[in-house]
Order: C-alpha cells, then sequence, then structure tokens
C-alpha cells in the first residue's frame, strides 16, 4: 500500500488554514489537490544550490526534470487533408507539418534539454536566450524511441540558472492516422450524401499532445499556449482559444490561416484542434459558446438539447462553487470517431456523437440522460481538473472523482431526478472492483505510476466511482454545507477519516449483532483471504424500527466493539448506513435480517429508498462472500412484487444477473427465468407486449416508443434468421443518429446463429465495418449473449496481441474488454485459459490491461467455488418459489 502522497494531510491543513471561503467548494478542491492552484507555478522553482546541478544525462524514468519551466509556447500547424475528395482516395493528404517556440526558464544549468516528442520527425531545433536572441550551440538532438519518447538536445555548453529564460524552437512533421489519438483523421458520411468526408479531430489525454508537437508534457507543466492552424479552405478550425481565421496564398494554393487567442494557463492534455466543415448552434445567453456537429446533424435539431441545457448546467456550477466560469468561449463538438464518451479539453470539450447529440424523433429517455450526464461532467471539468489539475497521473482520481460527484447535481439542475441514482451507478459498481484483492488504492504513490499503461490503467472504477462515493461520504461527514464551502468547523478528525479510505485498498464489511451490540469491521472481499490490518474510520448513520430520526455512531477500531446504541429488543429491527452514504457494507445476525425482510412485505416504505437497494445489494454480495445464506438475499427479492421504484429493481437485476451469468448454462437456470417473470410481469407487462410480438415494424422509427427499441430489436434479431439479420446490419449502416446506430449495433449481437455471431466478432476489427471507437462494446455485447460467450472470448483470446497492437496504445478500454467476454467465467477450463493468456502476456512483456487480468483471474475463482457450493441451495429454492 502506497504512503507518502497523503491527500488527507493537505485536506486538514488546508481547511485548517482557510475559514471563510470566497470561492466555495473549488476551496476544497484546491486543498485537496496538493501541490498547486492555477495561476500559481505549477511547480515551486528549486532554490538555487551549491550542489552541481548540471545534469546531462537523461532522466531515468518517463519523467522530466523539473528545473525547465516552460511558460509560453506559440505553435503554428499546418494540415494538409482536405475536407471531402469525391471518391478518390489517392489524392488525399494525411500529413501535417509545423514549429513551435516555447520560452521556458531555466533554474539549473543542464548542458541538454528534455521534452516529450512521439511519431513525429523533428526537422529542425534551435535554442536561443531570450533576453539577447543569442543563438545557442545545439550539438545535436535525438529521439528516445522507447517509452520517454524524450526529445534530448545537446547543447554545446550550458544553460544558466537563476530562472533565466529560453526559447525553444522546434520545426516537425507528421502524419494522421485514423488511430483515434493524438491529432488523427476520420472518416465519415453525411445520411444524405454519397461520399465520404474527412476530419481532424484530437484526443491527447493522457500523453498523447507530444504527438501533435515537441512539448513539455506532463500535467503539472502548465503554460499558456497560442495556437494557429493553416488548414485547406472550406474547413473550419477550433481549438482552446478564440478562432480569428483569414484566408491567404502559400506556393500558389489558397489556404486559411486561424489564429487562436492565448489558452488561459494550463496542461498540455488539455489541448484540442479540430479541422471540419462542421456547423453550429450558440448556445443561449451565451453568445461564445458553440455547440458543433455534421452539418446535417445540426440542420436536424439534433445539437438543439445540448444548446438548451449547457446554460442551465454551467450556471448551476457558477452558484454553487462561486466563481464564473473563467474564460468566455465554451465550444462542444460531437465527432465522429472519439475513443471515449468524452473529453474535457478547456474551450473546447469533445463528445461522441451519441454524447451529445439528441433526435427527439429516435432517441430514447435514457439516450437524452446520457447526454446531461456526460456534458454535466465535462463542464464540471471546466473548473475541477482543467482550473486545478492533479499534478501527476497517480492522483487522477482527484479530477474524476469530483467531476463525477458532481456531475449528479449538475444533471439534477438539468431537471433529471437522478441524484439518488449515484448508488446505483457510482457506488455498487465501486463496490464490485474493490471486493477484489487485485484492486488498489484510490491514490497511489506517483513512483507506482510510471509507465504509459499504469497510466492508463488509472482510467478505472476505482478512479472514477470509489473517486465519487468517497467525496459523497466525506461530504456527508462533514458538517452541514461545509463540503461546498471547504471550510472546517469542528471537525478534527477529517485528516483521520480520509486517509483510510483514500490510502487503502478495499472497503469494511460491518457486521452488527443486534443482540448484544458486537460491532465489528472487516475487510470485505469477494474470495476469503486475511485482509487489512488497518482499521477504517468508519461512521455508522443508523435507524431503528421504534425510531426513525437518523442518528450516528463511529467506528474506529477492528472491534468487537460493544455498541449499546445497536442492541435492540426482540421486536425492532435495526438499519445501518442510511441512504449508503458510507462506503462500506453493512451485515446482520440472522434474526435482524429476517425482521428487516419482514418489513420489506408488511411496509417496504418504512425503509428509505436507498437503503432498499442497499440491502438487497449488500445481501447478495455478502452471500457472494460466504458471509450469508443466500436464500436470505433471494428472499429479500421477493417483496419487489409491490415495489415499482427503479432503485431496489435496478440492485435486484443487477445482482440476479449474476445468477443467470453463473447458471444460464446449466439446468438452474429454466428456474431462475421462471422466478424473475413471475417478480417482473406486473412491472413490463406494456414492455412485455412488443417483446413477444418479436417483429421490427417496417418503418422502424415509426410506431414503437423510443424507450423500448433496444429491446425490442435484440429479441427481433434473436427469434429472426440471417435475412432479419442483414436487414438490421443495413439499417445499422444507414442510421442517421449515433445513439440508434448504437441500439442496431447492440441488436445484432442478439442473434442465436453461432456462424453469424462469428462474421459479426470479425467485422468488430475491421474499421469501415465497425468503427474503432465502438471495438470494445459490440465484443462485449456479443459475450452477453449467451451463444456468443465462448465465441468471443475465443476470439479476444486468439487476437489478444493483435488487439492490444492495434488498440493498446490509445485509451480504448482493453481491460473493460477483458471484464466484459469474461462475465460469465465460473469453470475451471475458464480459469486455466485466463491464466494461459497470463503467462503469455507476461513473456511478451505487453502490460496493457495487467490489473484487469489480475481482477477477471480473481472474480472467476470466487465464481467457481460459489457456485461449487451454491448450485443445489439455488436450485432448490428457486424450484420452491415456483
Ligand atoms: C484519382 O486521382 C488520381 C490523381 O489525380 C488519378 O490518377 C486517378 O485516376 C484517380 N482515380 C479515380 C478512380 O478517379
Ligand atoms: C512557423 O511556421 C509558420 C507557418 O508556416 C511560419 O509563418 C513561421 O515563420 C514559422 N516560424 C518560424 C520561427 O520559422
Ligand atoms: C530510454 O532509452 C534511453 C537511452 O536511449 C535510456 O537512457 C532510458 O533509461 C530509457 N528510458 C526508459 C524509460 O526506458
Ligand atoms: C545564481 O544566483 C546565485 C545567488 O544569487 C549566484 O551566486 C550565482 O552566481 C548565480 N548563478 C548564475 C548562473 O547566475
Ligand atoms: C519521417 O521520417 C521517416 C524516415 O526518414 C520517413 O519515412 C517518414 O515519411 C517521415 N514522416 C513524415 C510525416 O514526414
Ligand atoms: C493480495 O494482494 C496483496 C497486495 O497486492 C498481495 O501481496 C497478496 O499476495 C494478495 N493475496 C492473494 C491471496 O492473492
Ligand atoms: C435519504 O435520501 C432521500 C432521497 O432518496 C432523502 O429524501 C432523505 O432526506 C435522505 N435521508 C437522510 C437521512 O439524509
Ligand atoms: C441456508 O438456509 C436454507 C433455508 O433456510 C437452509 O436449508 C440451509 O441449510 C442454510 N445454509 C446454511 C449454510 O446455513
Ligand atoms: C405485497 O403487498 C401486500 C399488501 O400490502 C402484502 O399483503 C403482501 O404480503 C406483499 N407481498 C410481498 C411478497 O411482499
Ligand atoms: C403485437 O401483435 C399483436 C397481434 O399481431 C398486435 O395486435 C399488436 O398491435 C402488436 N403490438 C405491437 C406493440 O406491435
Ligand atoms: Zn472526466
Amino acid at each position: 500500500m502506497a504512503k507518502g502522497t497523503c491527500i488527507s494531510k493537505a485536506v486538514a491543513v488546508g481547511i485548517g488554514v482557510i475559514t471563510v471561503s470566497s470561492v466555495g467548494g473549488l476551496v476544497l478542491m484546491a486543498v485537496m489537490f496538493q501541490h498547486q492552484i492555477s495561476q500559481t507555478r505549477p511547480l515551486e522553482p528549486p532554490k538555487p544550490t551549491d550542489a552541481p546541478g548540471t545534469p546531462t544525462d537523461p532522466p531515468s524514468n518517463i519523467r522530466l526534470f523539473d528545473f525547465l519551466i516552460p511558460e509560453n509556447y506559440k505553435v503554428f500547424l499546418q494540415t494538409y487533408l482536405y475536407g471531402a475528395i469525391p471518391n478518390n482516395y489517392t489524392e488525399q493528404s494525411f500529413f501535417f507539418k509545423g514549429n513551435s517556440t516555447v520560452r521556458l526558464k531555466s533554474m539549473k544549468e543542464p548542458g541538454a534539454i528534455y521534452l516529450h516528442v512521439h511519431n513525429l520527425n523533428v526537422t529542425n531545433v534551435e535554442v536561443r536566450k531570450s533576453d539577447s536572441n543569442e543563438k545557442l550551440s545545439v550539438k545535436g538532438y535525438k529521439i528516445h524511441y522507447n517509452e520517454s519518447n524524450f526529445l534530448e538536445i545537446q547543447l554545446g555548453g550550458k544553460l544558466s540558472g537563476n530562472g533565466t529564460y529560453y526559447d525553444l524552437f522546434t520545426t516537425f512533421e507528421g502524419e494522421l492516422f485514423e488511430d483515434l489519438s493524438g491529432l488523427y483523421a476520420s472518416r465519415y458520411t453525411e445520411p444524405s450524401e454519397d461520399e465520404d468526408e474527412e476530419d481532424e479531430e484530437s484526443l491527447l489525454q493522457p500523453t498523447d499532445a507530444r504527438k501533435v508537437f515537441p512539448c513539455f508534457d506532463e500535467p503539472a507543466l502548465k503554460a499558456v499556449f497560442e495556437i494557429t492552424i493553416i488548414h485547406r479552405p472550406g474547413t473550419k478550425a477550433l481549438s482552446n482559444g478564440i478562432a480569428d481565421p483569414h484566408g491567404t496564398q502559400i506556393d500558389g494554393e489558397d489556404w486559411v490561416v486561424t489564429t487562436f487567442s492565448p489558452t488561459p494557463i494550463m496542461s498540455t492534455y488539455l489541448l484540442a484542434f479540430t479541422i471540419s466543415d462542421f456547423e453550429s448552434r450558440i448556445v443561449p445567453s451565451r453568445p461564445n459558446m458553440h455547440i458543433y456537429a455534421r452539418k446535417e446533424a445540426i440542420k436536424a435539431g439534433h445539437a438543439d438539447y445540448a444548446t438548451e441545457i449547457t446554460h442551465t448546467i454551467l450556471t448551476h456550477y457558477e452558484d454553487i462553487f462561486e466563481l464564473k466560469y473563467r474564460e468566455d468561449n465554451l465550444d462542444q463538438i460531437a465527432l465522429p470517431d472519439f475513443g471515449v464518451g468524452a473529453m474535457e479539453n478547456w474551450g473546447l470539450i469533445s463528445y461522441q456523437e451519441s454524447g451529445l447529440l439528441y433526435d427527439e424523433d429516435t432517441g430514447s429517455t435514457f439516450d437524452k440522460e446520457w447526454v446531461a450526464t456526460l456534458i454535466a461532467h465535462e463542464l464540471a471539468h471546466q473548473w475541477f481538473g482543467n482550473l486545478v489539475t492533479m499534478s501527476w497521473w497517480n492522483d487522477l482520481w482527484l479530477n474524476e472523482a469530483f467531476a463525477t460527484y458532481m456531475s449528479y447535481t449538475g444533471v439534477e439542475a438539468a431537471g433529471w431526478d437522478l441524484e439518488d441514482l449515484i448508488v446505483l451507478r457510482e457506488i455498487q459498481s465501486a463496490f464490485h472492483v474493490d471486493s477484489l484483492n487485485s484492486s488498489r488504492p484510490l491514490s497511489l504513490h506517483e513512483n507506482d505510476v510510471q509507465t504509459f499503461s499504469e497510466i492508463i490503467e488509472l482510467f478505472d472504477d476505482i478512479t472514477y466511482s470509489k473517486g465519487a462515493a468517497v467525496l459523497r461520504m466525506l461530504s456527508a461527514f462533514m458538517p452541514k454545507g461545509a463540503f461546498m464551502k471547504g471550510i472546517r468547523e469542528t471537525n478534527q478528525n477529517l485528516e483521520a477519516f480520509m486517509s483510510t479510505w483514500v490510502e487503502q485498498v478495499g472497503y469494511p464489511v460491518i457486521t452488527i449483532i443486534t443482540q448484544t451490540g458486537d460491532t465489528t469491521q472487516e475487510q470485505f472481499l469477494l474470495k476469503q483471504e486475511a485482509g487489512h490490518d488497518i482499521p477504517w474510520y468508519v461512521q455508522i448513520t443508523f435507524i431503528k424500527s421504534n425510531d426513525l430520526v437518523m442518528k450516528h455512531d463511529t467506528l474506529t477500531r477492528k472491534g468487537p466493539v460493544q455498541k449499546p446504541n445497536f442492541q435492540i429488543s426482540k421486536d425492532q429491527w435495526l438499519l445501518a448506513n442510511i441512504n449508503c452514504t458510507g462506503f462500506y457494507r453493512v451485515n446482520y445476525d440472522e434474526e435482524n435480517w429476517n425482521k428487516l425482510l419482514m418489513q420489506l412485505e408488511r411496509n417496504y416504505n418504512v425503509i428509505p429508498l436507498i437503503n432498499r437497494g442497499q440491502l438487497i445489494d449488500d445481501a447478495f454480495n455478502l452471500a457472494r462472500a460466504h458471509r450469508l445464506n443466500v436464500t436470505i438475499a433471494l428472499s429479500l427479492t421477493k417483496y419487489l412484487v409491490n415495489d415499482t421504484e427503479y432503485i431496489p429493481w435496478e440492485s435486484a437485476l443487477k445482482n440476479l444477473e449474476h445468477f443467470v451469468l453463473m447458471f444460464d448454462r446449466s439446468e438452474v437456470y429454466g428456474p431462475i427465468t421462471k422466478y424473475l417473470r413471475k417478480q417482473v410481469t406486473g412491472l413490463y407487462e406494456y414492455f412485455e407486449e412488443y417483446t413477444n410480438n418479436g417483429t421490427i415494424p417496417d418503418k422502424h422509427t415509426d410506431q414503437i416508443h423510443p424507450n423500448l427499441r433496444r429491446a425490442i430489436y435484440c429479441s427481433a434479431i434473436a427469434a429472426g434468421d440471417e435475412d432479419d439479420w442483414e436487414f438490421v446490419w443495413n439499417e445499422y449502416q444507414r442510421a442517421t443518429t449515433a445513439a440508434e446506430k448504437d441500439k442496431l449495433r447492440y441488436a445484432l449481437s442478439c442473434t442465436k446463429e453461432i456462424w453469424l455471431l462469428n462474421r459479426y466478432l470479425e467485422y468488430t476489427l475491421d474499421p469501415s465495418k465497425i468503427r474503432k471507437m465502438d471495438m470494445v462494446s459490440t465484443i462485449n455485447y456479443i459475450a452477453k449473449n449467451v451463444a456468443g460467450q465462448p465465441l468471443a472470448w475465443d476470439f479476444v483470446r486468439g487476437k489478444w496481441s493483435y488487439i492490444t497492437q492495434e488498440y493498446g496504445a490509445g485509451i480504448v478500454s482493453l481491460g473493460s474488454l477483458l471484464d466484459g467476454v469474461t462475465q460469465r467465467f465460473s469453470r475451471d477450463v475458464e480459469l486455466q485459459e485466463l491464466k494461459q493468456l497470463q503467462r503469455e502476456q507476461d513473456k511478451d512483456d505487453q502490460g496493457v490491461a495487467a490489473r484487469a487480468l489480475e481482477q477477471v483471474i480473481e472474480r472467476t475463482e470466487a465464481n467457481i467455488q460459489w457456485v461449487k457450493e451454491n448450485k443445489d441451495i439455488v436450485k432448490e429454492w428457486f424450484n420452491g418459489e415456483l
């Protein structure tokens, strides 16, 4: 367990010092971000010392030295791509070149300069002293073709220290690939046109700014960027600043030169560039904010919803953070090819089309909510992450946890009643990964994040979901209102509290014996093994049947501690962790479980909504971890015939889905589905009619309610034959909105025909059929289908080295691919196959998704044991309920 980067210390100190806050929540944020606040220099310049301080050898890892501090970049990029070349790609030009002048401050006297460059040819390097413009002699420069990506510039002499300024000038050339990283090309077709069009897009997080121009590509090395893009007429360039285009002639050709206003002081990973012929809508009340998208999407009004809610969400944040969005301009753009859902580039946020565009006619409620959710997340980043940034990737969770946690309030402000869903979407998913020994602490030590794979692996559920869960808990732990204000009033235990949750892996299960009040905590692990020695600092909230007013108590030792508070009489029940604000599970003596069960059946409204879901989730997971008889978990689902709320239902379905996955290849499957059908009938009567019909209407955009489309298409394909499959495949290719395309792409995975599934799997690695960005989710859809599961696994296993090579370099999540294709694994042979893959991967020394692989192995081992022990009892229970 990493010690050292102790967030909690910063919290305690910072909050102790600042008693009155003028900038609200940002203060808390700022103190949590340990080293830096925007507008201050990212790194404290080292004090001149007597030490020789003239290193010329490269840094020993992938980190740059900290004594050369970039302050300003002037970057020119000239890209040769045409927007459209009718039917003839031989004339297309996948090429760009440029130059960059970076002003840097030298604090020591090195004989060499190191910065980053990747996949670029550097054609010239000059170094000048800024005040005199005197040119220094450059002995040579070379690129380190290993993971460090260093551009090493050997000087004839040495730089001066003491804050002397230098201008480093480089010229470079690069190629445009369709690889979704750095600056890349993307091909798309407007629905009403036959010709392909081409645009340029960028995704630079975490370490791909160096693929666009040589730079000091670390988040702490913030600077001002003055960008100029020279591009073909008929296209429009966008970047972080405000664009000012004008036409010119270069070598007899027409070009457009677009200069951008200087950016605020910012990290390289937040830069963005797009060159396209997209059109835009202005955000009402925000004249310098636009939503950009393909021309036909704009014309069809698909950007209208985003324009509607942007102002509302932004204003909501400005109010609660008590700080205006700092920059005037903010564009959001929907990109045909984008490897992640969205990226918060400062002033130019990028989205997948399905993340920003919404079609009132065909989109479902969920599609619309997804747009609101992503916008709320990315807008929150304009403060959390952009204005204040982690100094190294090990603290990525600070960025993402704040944005994720805040986004629930942002979406609420946009009119969606789903703040409580944070429990389903973040907390329960975080519980899941974090119940594995191969999970990781939220905050890692800086030294443990030193390779590209180690950085990429951080973009996981721990960072996003556990991070958000822990912040939600912190907010409940602090006095009301203090979280947003960042003010510490009375709470001296904050540091002790936070460090136990941030620095150590996992989370506890609190066991309460209500007859005696004996209370213990232990690490909750899916597979029984010795957990932690260090106890968590747990605040336990609770109610009792005779006293529904919430009280609280704390547990800071492992126990057992006798808590008179938790003792109850024969006819009472106790419920702990009200609204699941604490990141822990609760187990009780069997008697209390049964009393809670009876309460649910008598009158479930007495139990708070969130806890109805959490009781179910806790019980099922306690059963998986052999801490509770599985029949109690199953019995908790019986009362659902009476409950129509989403949170308890979704909690139950998620857990029953695990049963289905474990048993859908066995004779237990029949009774399970019968029971499920019985429970669900009332709720889904309406829905059932469509599903049973299993038909796709001739005009699939008509007649059907959008919310049901996904399920209907899927069951139609499941019941259908090859012709139906081909029909939907054609519809998929013709569909005009990304959300609709996604539903059809999912439906195609529902067929029972093995050869169709195999062919579909082959399509996933052919970017002309399935876009690169959709590869992982398509294979995972196929693996969800019981007929597709073994095919998907064999496919992934067989092509693993190709997949890691072609897709592993970007941020495409191979971890979630592994997670998806092994969901059902519960057999010895499957475990052996996983271990074989792990051995091969070790041999090839490709670390990609190494942690994910460990996690799915551990999960499979737990599943094997669980199925062995529980199959009979589960079967018996379901049979008894029929
Ligand atoms: C495409 O353009 C090239 C160069 O102008 C030309 O030689 C070639 O014939 C064209 N191909 C087609 C299919 O039009
Ligand atoms: C950088 O490139 C731009 C555009 O080609 C050019 O105008 C400018 O002179 C170059 N800068 C230097 C210092 O050569
Ligand atoms: C990269 O290669 C250089 C030699 O060119 C070596 O000094 C450095 O340690 C290597 N860095 C990494 C991270 O492998
Ligand atoms: C840097 O400053 C120190 C103290 O002011 C001085 O002794 C030293 O000579 C300076 N070094 C350079 C390279 O200017
Ligand atoms: C970079 O240099 C290599 C080797 O000289 C050459 O093959 C490649 O085409 C160059 N790339 C660009 C974009 O100029
Ligand atoms: C659990 O994780 C720790 C730390 O990573 C490791 O040392 C230990 O061997 C693991 N235990 C098992 C049973 O895998
Ligand atoms: C629990 O959450 C509900 C919303 O689901 C809220 O109305 C209630 O006030 C919360 N209870 C406590 C004790 O915070
Ligand atoms: C679990 O409960 C069932 C039914 O209540 C019982 O038959 C079974 O023996 C119990 N299992 C264990 C391990 O206690
Ligand atoms: C459903 O509600 C009715 C009326 O309150 C109750 O009698 C019944 O026991 C409940 N059923 C279940 C399974 O909880
Ligand atoms: C389902 O099929 C029945 C009988 O063919 C028909 O009356 C009904 O309208 C269909 N429902 C839907 C939603 O298509
Ligand atoms: Zn984010």
